[in-house]
């Protein structure tokens, strides 16, 4: 069984990107004419926060992420257990690297802490918010919000610019052009490639698109920044730039949750989650 086979936008229940598409007209970009969004938009402010969903409850400020007894089970002949009762907490400014073999889960998992997913059972707090109790809008919301992807395949958009892409990772904010342009341009200082703006995904190597990649999950500021195997399709030399780039994000500051199968990379993280089979059977801080 390996998990590589299951292209994660034809197995998802939501295309993680499919908010980028403003005008609704299936483009992934929206138009030039005014920007209207239909968004449940009463219940995010400004801040990503929301401000009437259901009330945080009783997890501690610092916690951004818990998952309770997490099962995932996808239908088949016979069904596959792909997440066996999971529970961990992420606090805020950890980096958790999550580890294991080819199928183990650990891509579902990051689906269901994106909100791309629904568990089968078991709960997901993001930010203090139960995902199981916020309708599709909001769940979108918050995923549009607070939290950052990056993939193994870059999925950037290849008729468009870098600066572009970047400031895809906005349209769902409904801010104006200009200014998600003047975001992604800030969020390309960032990852080093403020001079690469205008380039297309074609005319940049790899651990730039990467990095281009990584600037449109921080633009939006999210809580928390998800990577599944980031360093995947990258050289050695690429790979050890793009995780120098987010060991800087988390000395800064952010929230980072990796998935690799790279045990070197792994080694590096100050605490490891290991799965197997669809459980944690690990999770260890470990002493750099
Ligand atoms: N949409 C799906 N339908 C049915 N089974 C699935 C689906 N997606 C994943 N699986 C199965 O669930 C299990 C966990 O898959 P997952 O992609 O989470 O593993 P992974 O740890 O990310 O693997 P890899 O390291 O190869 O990426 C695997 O047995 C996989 O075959
Ligand atoms: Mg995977």
């Amino acid at each position: 069984m390996n998990g590589d086979t299951h292209d994660p936008f034809t197995t998802l229940d939501t295309d993680p990107f499919a908010v980028f598409d403003g005008d609704g007209d299936g483009d992934g970009h929206d138009g030039d004419g005014p920007e209207v969004y239909e968004i449940d938009a009463g219940s995010i402010d400004a801040n990503g926060d929301l401000v009437d969903g259901t009330p945080p409850e009783g997890i501690p400020d610092d916690v951004v992420l818990q998952l309770d007894d997490v099962v995932k089970q996808y239908p088949g002949n016979p069904p596959v257990r792909a997440l066996d009762g999971v529970s961990f907490q992420v606090r805020r400014g950890e980096f958790v690297v999550i580890v294991g073999p080819s199928g183990s889960g650990k891509s579902t998992l990051m689906n269901i802490v994106g909100a791309l997913q629904r568990p089968t059972s078991g709960t997901v707090h993001i930010d203090g918010h139960s995902t199981s109790k916020l309708r599709d809008a909001r769940l979108s919301a918050i995923r549009g919000r607070r939290i950052g992807f990056v993939f193994q395949q870059f999925h950037l958009i290849e008729g468009l610019s870098a600066e572009e892409n970047v400031a895809d990772g906005l349209l769902y904010t409904g801010m104006p052009r200009r200014t998600r342009i003047r975001r992604a341009r800030e969020a390309l200082a960032t990852v080093g490639l403020e001079q690469r703006g205008g380039h297309r995904p074609g005319q940049l190597s790899g651990g730039e698109r990467q990095r281009v990649a990584i600037a449109r999950a921080l633009v939006s500021d999210p809580a928390i920044v998800l990577a599944d195997e980031p360093t995947g399709n990258l050289d050695s030399h690429n790979s050890e730039a793009v995780m120098d780039l987010l060991r800087e994000l988390h000395d800064s500051g952010r929230t980072i949750v990796l998935i690799t199968h790279d045990r070197d990379i792994a080694a590096t993280a100050p605490r490891q989650v290991s799965m197997r089979d669809g459980r944690v059977i690990d999770d260890m801080a470990v002493a750099l």
